[in-house]
């Protein structure tokens, strides 16, 4: 237990998870005043605590998640241009849909889909991705590049980054990137990036930029076969993300990273990604149709794709597939 000095509200809270708690008690033990009690309270809840207040009992910190909501997502992106027009829904087959059907319509660059749930979330290389209601982030954003089809894998590394980025700023926690587009925390998967696009010949037309974040969900929320490879922000950090908070965040990071992109081309990306990557160095083995490639993710092409070192010596480009980190080698 902390002494007096460094004791915050939270950890008072924390310290005896699901009681009440009075505002004279927590006034008493922080030696300030119930005004002030009241402010952080109110400070904590536009973090993401819910807190239950009650008459003669006072407060409770508790699990309820805090719903998506379109003003204070509107005040996120305030005097930028990405997630300026968006469009909010309780529960959806796949954002990746609506998406596509906005942009079909002539929706502009940076239009967002957000759901609470979505009942046929998807991932790559036709997997499921699973969606609950009100505990994650599944939105969709439409991108309208000018570069060639060959190039848009850049686009999945870019997301890649901002997302990171996006999860550092709003809760602390730090992920890694696996090529191509899953941010891992301790080797478990946290995030997953689906980027789908729609050409006419070898001309891109619009992509979606498809991004699934487990954010509040707690162990018991995950279907048995989830539970050894997926976690959460709230497992990791032991509190509720704000989701509007971290969504705005995403399309601000998103949309400055995409201005990098378009004035100076790929490599300042490229050394971002590089940077947080969790693959490179490492002994992987790349499952696809062609069969399962065994060597060493030695570095990133210019394309986006992953250079793996094969058993020999070549540098063979990976443009898609599932990648297996192998287990780190014990220092002696
Ligand atoms: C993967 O991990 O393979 C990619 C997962 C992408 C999931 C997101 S959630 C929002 C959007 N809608 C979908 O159906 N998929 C993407």
């Amino acid at each position: 237990m902390k002494n007096n000095e460094t004791l915050t509200l939270l950890d008072i809270f924390l310290e005896q998870p699901g009681e009440f708690l009075s505002g004279e008690e927590i006034s008493r033990r922080l030696s300030i005043s119930r005004t002030a009690v009241w402010k952080q309270i109110n400070k904590l809840r536009n973090s993401g605590y819910e807190f239950e207040a009650l008459p003669r009992l006072g407060y409770r910190l508790t699990e309820k998640a805090v719903p998506l909501d379109p003003a204070l997502l509107a005040k996120c992106v305030e005097g930028h241009s990405f997630g300026q027009q968006m469009e909010l829904l309780d529960s959806t087959t796949s954002t990746q849909e609506d998406a596509r059907r906005l942009a079909e319509a002539g929706a502009p660059e940076g239009t967002v889909v957000i759901a609470e749930e979505q009942t046929g979330g998807r991932g790559r290389m036709g997997k499921k991705f699973y969606s609950p209601y009100g505990k994650g982030i599944w939105m969709s954003i439409v991108l309208r590049p000018t570069q060639p089809l060959h190039l848009t894998q850049q686009l999945t590394l870019l997301a890649g980054v901002a997302v990171r980025r996006a999860i550092l700023k709003t809760t602390g926690v730090e992920a890694g990137i696996k090529w191509p587009n899953d941010l891992l925390i301790e080797g478990k998967k946290v995030c997953g990036i689906l980027l789908e696009s729609a050409t006419e010949d070898d001309r891109v037309r619009y992509c979606i930029a498809g991004i699934g974040i487990s954010a509040n969900l707690r162990e018991e929320d995950y279907p048995e076969e989830l539970k050894p490879i997926a976690t959460s922000l709230r497992i990791t950090s032991g509190h509720n993300a704000d989701r509007n908070e971290l969504i705005g965040s995403i399309l601000n990071e998103m949309e400055s990273l995409y201005e990098l992109y378009n004035e100076q081309g790929f490599e300042p990306i490229a050394s971002l990604w590089e940077a947080a990557s969790v693959t490179l160095n490492r002994e992987v083995s790349v499952h696809s149709s062609r069969g399962v490639l065994k060597g060493t993710a030695a570095g990133l092409h210019s394309s986006g794709a992953l250079l793996v070192r094969n058993e020999d010596g070549e540098l063979v480009p990976v443009i898609s597939g599932d990648i297996v980190l192998q287990p780190l080698n014990e220092t002696r």
